[in-house]
This record gives C-alpha cells, sequence and structure tokens, in this order.
C-alpha cells in the first residue's frame, strides 16, 4: 500500500498539523436572554444552563464570559405582556429597557460586539414577527416598524442588529434607515435563510413568545428548500446584509455549505436553542458525554462552511477549550 491514510492519525501531533477545521472563541457568539429586574438569574427549564438575566446580573455574566475570551454577544429581551401591543411600540419606547441595557453593556464594554433582534415578536401581543391584520402577517406595514426599531437599536449603541423577522425587503429598508439618521456603521446580520423550524421551542419559553394564533410558515422558509435560501441570500447582498445567517444550523448544514459556497458575504449559523436542548437531554440522561458532543457538534458546523456560530454552548466551549480546537 503507497497511501495509508492511517500515517497521519498516528499521534496528536501529527493530528493536529492534519486539522483541517478550528474553533476558538472568536468564532462564536453567545445569545442571552435579559428581562427587567434586579438580582434574576432564572432558569430556562427546557434549556439547562441557560438563565434569563435582569441588567444587572447580565452585565456580570458578560463580564465572566470576556474573561473567558468571548467578544461577541446577541441579546434577546424578554418583556412583560402588558407592554406588548399589536403594534410593537415598546420595541422602540424612549424607557425600553433591552435598549437601556444595551447603553450599559457598551458603556462597560465598549471592546465586545453586541448584537440586536429585530422582529416584532417578543413586543407583540400576537406572537408574531410581522403585523398581523385579519389574521394575515402583512409585509410591507412591518417594515417601517422594523426600521423604527432597528434606528432606536443603533442609537443604543448595538454595533450589529440581527434582523430575524424574514419579511421580504427588511434588510434595504432597515440599511437606508441606519444610513438616514447617521449609523452607517451599524452592522447588518441577516437571518438570511431562517426555517419554520420545530427547533426554537425553549426559545420560545424563554422569551414567551410563541404565536397566539397560527403558525409562522408564510414568512419563515419551508425545511424542505435548499435553492431558495440562495434567493434570499442574494436579496439580503444586494440590500446591504454585512454576514448571512442560516438558521436552525445542525438540521441545515447543507445550507451552510452552499451558502459558502455560493456567497462571498461571511456565513453565521444559529445553533439553535432545541438543537442544544436534545444534546443536554441526552447528556442528563447519561445517553451522551457531554465533553465529547459538544464541541464535536460544533466543530460539524464549522466544517459545513460557518465562520460564526450563535451557540448557547459558547461558554460551556470557552471554559474548556480556552486555546480553541
Ligand atoms: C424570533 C426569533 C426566534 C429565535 C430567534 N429569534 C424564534 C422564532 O422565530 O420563533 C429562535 C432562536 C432559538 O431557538 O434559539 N424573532
Amino acid at each position: 500500500m503507497l497511501r495509508r491514510p492511517r500515517r497521519n492519525r498516528q499521534s496528536a501531533a501529527i493530528r493536529g498539523m492534519a486539522t483541517e477545521t478550528h474553533l476558538s472563541a472568536q468564532h462564536l457568539i453567545f445569545p442571552l436572554f435579559v428581562l427587567e429586574g434586579t438580582h434574576v438569574r432564572s432558569e430556562i427549564k427546557s434549556l439547562p444552563g441557560i438563565f434569563r438575566f435582569s441588567p444587572d446580573e447580565l452585565l456580570r455574566e458578560i463580564e465572566a464570559c470576556m474573561q473567558l475570551g468571548i467578544t461577541n454577544f446577541v441579546v434577546f429581551p424578554a418583556v412583560a405582556d402588558h407592554l406588548k401591543d399589536q403594534v410593537a411600540t415598546y420595541s422602540y419606547a424612549a424607557d425600553n429597557f433591552y435598549l437601556q441595557t444595551a447603553r450599559e453593556i457598551k458603556k462597560r464594554f465598549p471592546e465586545c460586539c453586541l448584537i440586536s433582534d429585530v422582529a416584532m415578536d417578543p413586543y407583540s401581543s400576537d406572537g408574531h414577527d410581522g403585523l398581523v391584520e385579519n389574521g394575515e402577517i402583512v409585509n410591507d406595514k412591518t417594515l417601517p416598524i422594523l426600521a423604527k426599531m432597528s434606528v432606536a437599536q443603533a442609537e443604543a449603541g448595538f454595533d450589529m442588529l440581527g434582523p430575524s423577522d424574514m419579511m421580504d425587503g427588511r434588510v434595504g429598508v432597515i440599511r437606508r434607515a441606519l444610513d438616514e439618521a447617521g449609523f452607517s456603521k451599524t452592522g447588518i446580520l441577516a437571518y438570511t435563510a431562517k426555517y419554520a423550524s420545530a427547533f426554537y421551542g425553549p426559545f420560545r419559553d424563554a422569551l414567551d413568545s410563541a404565536p397566539k394564533s397560527g403558525d409562522k410558515k408564510s414568512y419563515q422558509m419551508n425545511p424542505a428548500n435548499r435553492r431558495e435560501a440562495l434567493i434570499e441570500a442574494e436579496l439580503d447582498t444586494a440590500e446591504g446584509a454585512d454576514m448571512l445567517m442560516v438558521k436552525p444550523a445542525l438540521h441545515y448544514l447543507d445550507v451552510i455549505q452552499v451558502l459558502k459556497q455560493e456567497q462571498q458575504l461571511p456565513i453565521a449559523a444559529y445553533h439553535v436553542s432545541g438543537e442544544c436542548a436534545m444534546l443536554l437531554a441526552a447528556c442528563q440522561n447519561g445517553w451522551l458525554d457531554f465533553e465529547r458532543a459538544m464541541p464535536e457538534t460544533l466543530l460539524s458546523i464549522r466544517r459545513a462552511g460557518a465562520d460564526v456560530i450563535l451557540t448557547y454552548f459558547a461558554k460551556a466551549f470557552a471554559q474548556r477549550y480556552p486555546g480553541g480546537i
């Protein structure tokens, strides 16, 4: 045998040289949930080890993560029911605690990259990402609401905005609104190929943001489709997105791969709440070993082509692998 692939696997040193994919904290974005109050750390039942933090506790958590080398955070607000309405007014209200928290984070940690969520669902009494009229999620009337929310978030100091709503044309509308308001440096991490997935359950538990009626299939993508992701990617790129995201990650590795091959912008992948919960549940049962399954999972997403991974395991990874893998 002239070719023996095992020669390159025979020692840790040789395997190290032959490693094709690397992962370290700089590739990760840690999703965090914030709610109003003080001294609150409430664990999400369906996502053990992940908490909803009051702003004071959130600052502490971010500080701990920064010490581990995590520099990128996406923050989602859990909004009290009485603040929700049909048009998501609270999303750009002057006294909005989410925006105030962002100001505090950027004041304390100016070097971090702070990413927002742009969508109506956390603030909407209908629990949909867009405006609901006669049971229909209407596209074009949602856009000015998203633009207002975006400018308010840019004013609060977010470095990048994350439109997760899947309305048509929203990246362009947001880009123009930001530029007109003087925020040409604020970036857009577009949720480009976001699927109507069953794997968002724990996230909706965390925010109590499930739709009050119907589902999200008229705006989030059909899990059966891959080519359609290329249409979304071309539109988001043309409309001014800075990074393109695929969501979920593990069940859509082929979509990550094709976007990486076909597009020039950095590709992000959202390893979503349900995908993390599955692994945690199996580990709690003793059926899988978290220490091995967690890094293998994240590596698979990188190998498929993700430059950046949003994952609830970011802190766990950074704690175990300070120098990366
Ligand atoms: C909503 C939003 C969702 C997630 C991120 N932004 C849920 C949804 O679309 O219903 C899910 C993330 C996760 O499950 O971790 N704008």
